[in-house]
């Protein structure tokens, strides 16, 4: 079967190389997706191991368009009622690149009408009805920048970030699957300690756990998309979910977060009993500026306050004062940090030796590598 895996910008290079540990075959990296192949067995694994991916697609349909009347009629020209039930529920997402259809909720609202007209044209008037939330069938349409329209099945359901630990949220928490992009990024190991001192909520510290231990990002998760259809096999689900679960491993150092606000220290601790890792991270309240950590080396990972959605006094002033505590508390560690004030950034005062670009929301950001055993000062 051909799959498309979805991600964040930015990310798409290690949804790749997870699709392939997975064993994905034929892997092709686009703009904020991964194309390859697989069988049903590889379909589950990526949806039950994938760190990285966002949504997991099936297309089953594509044809060219420029046009809304003609998109229409290539639309109803796929048998959908054989495909779904009068009484069935579905949603439909819609994306465009295309110079010709250029919104997405219009292309979606398209499909729709076309779809409902054939059921209507069939069944005397009855259609089948639109459930966004919680549909039996979700469809995703996109019309590429070179105007190939392609129909895919979502069998994730809801957005793979939601993992089934966030419980409670922080004031500007970070996505989970962007957390997780950003541990994978670090080249971590997992051979020494991993600190979040501005831990919100404690995104950082459940997907660094996750990944210490091995453990699969949608343990706690019970509800997928694929499993609302009639060839949902639950016998080899549970076969996946055994392997992948089998392969759970030791992790011998430690995992801490810090944040100076006590509410986030309650919604992160929160997080992680939701999360089943209670006794696999540790959260204290704690100010990065006077940390001192117990270890000679570690990761230390970071999105500090951006001075967008949480305003900072003085910001500027606040980064010269985090590379301090970098330089002076930190030699020996890695340290990662995430932000969109690229401005305040520079005032850190040490000088990056990876940088990469990404989005959180609809925010650039960097994601700067800084190696503090080096002296880079
Ligand atoms: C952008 S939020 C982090 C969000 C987090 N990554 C999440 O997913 O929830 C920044 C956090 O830094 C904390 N913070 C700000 N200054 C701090 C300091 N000096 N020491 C420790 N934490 C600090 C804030 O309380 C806030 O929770």
């Amino acid at each position: 079967m051909q799959i498309t895996a979805t991600t964040f910008s930015g990310l798409e290079e290690i949804l790749a190389k997870e699709i392939t540990a997975l064993g994905g075959q034929e892997t092709q990296i686009h703009k904020r997706a991964v194309t390859f192949s697989g069988d049903k067995k590889i379909i589950y694994r990526c949806i039950y191991e994938l760190r990285t991916a966002l949504r997991i697609f099936l297309p089953f349909h594509t044809f060219k368009t420029k046009h809304e009347n003609h998109l229409y009629k290539k639309i109803r020209e796929v048998d959908w009622t054989a495909i779904m039930d009068l009484d069935d529920t579905f949603a439909i997402n819609g994306t465009t690149s295309s110079k010709y259809i250029t919104h997405s909720k219009y292309l979606a609202l398209k499909t729709k009408d076309a779809i409902v007209d054939q059921f209507r044209t069939k069944f005397d008037g009855r259609r089948l009805s639109v459930d966004r939330d919680n549909p039996d069938h979700r469809l995703n349409v996109h019309l590429s920048y070179d105007n190939v329209c392609t129909l895919s099945w979502d069998v994730s359901g809801a957005t793979l970030n939601r993992r089934g630990y966030r419980t409670a949220t922080g004031e500007a928490p970070i996505n989970e699957v962007l957390a997780a992009g950003i541990v994978l990024s670090s080249n971590w190991q997992r051979d020494c300690d991993f600190i979040d001192p501005m831990c919100g909520s404690g995104t950082f510290l459940m997907e660094a756990a996750m990944y210490a231990y091995n453990i699969p990002p949608q343990i706690n998760r019970k509800e997928f998309g694929f499993m609302r259809y009639k060839d949902f096999d639950r016998a080899l689900w549970q076969e996946v979910k055994r392997e992948a679960d089998a392969r759970i491993i030791d992790f011998p150092y430690k995992i801490l977060g810090f944040d100076k606000d006590f509410s986030a220290v309650k919604a992160a601790r929160l997080n992680i009993l939701a999360g089943n890792m209670d006794g696999k991270i540790e959260v204290e309240r704690g100010d990065l500026l006077k940390l001192n950590p117990e270890t000679a080396s570690g990761i230390v990972l970071m999105n500090p306050p951006y001075d967008e959605r949480l305003r900072v006094a003085d910001v500027n002033a606040f980064y010269k004062d985090i590379g301090h505590a970098l330089k002076h508390n930190f030699t020996g560690f890695d340290a990662w940090i995430i932000t969109a004030n690229i401005k305040a950034m520079k005032q850190l005062g040490l000088k990056p030796s990876s940088k990469k670009i990404l989005f959180n929301g609809a925010l650039e950001c960097q994601l700067a590598h800084y190696e503090l055993y080096r002296g880079s000062k």
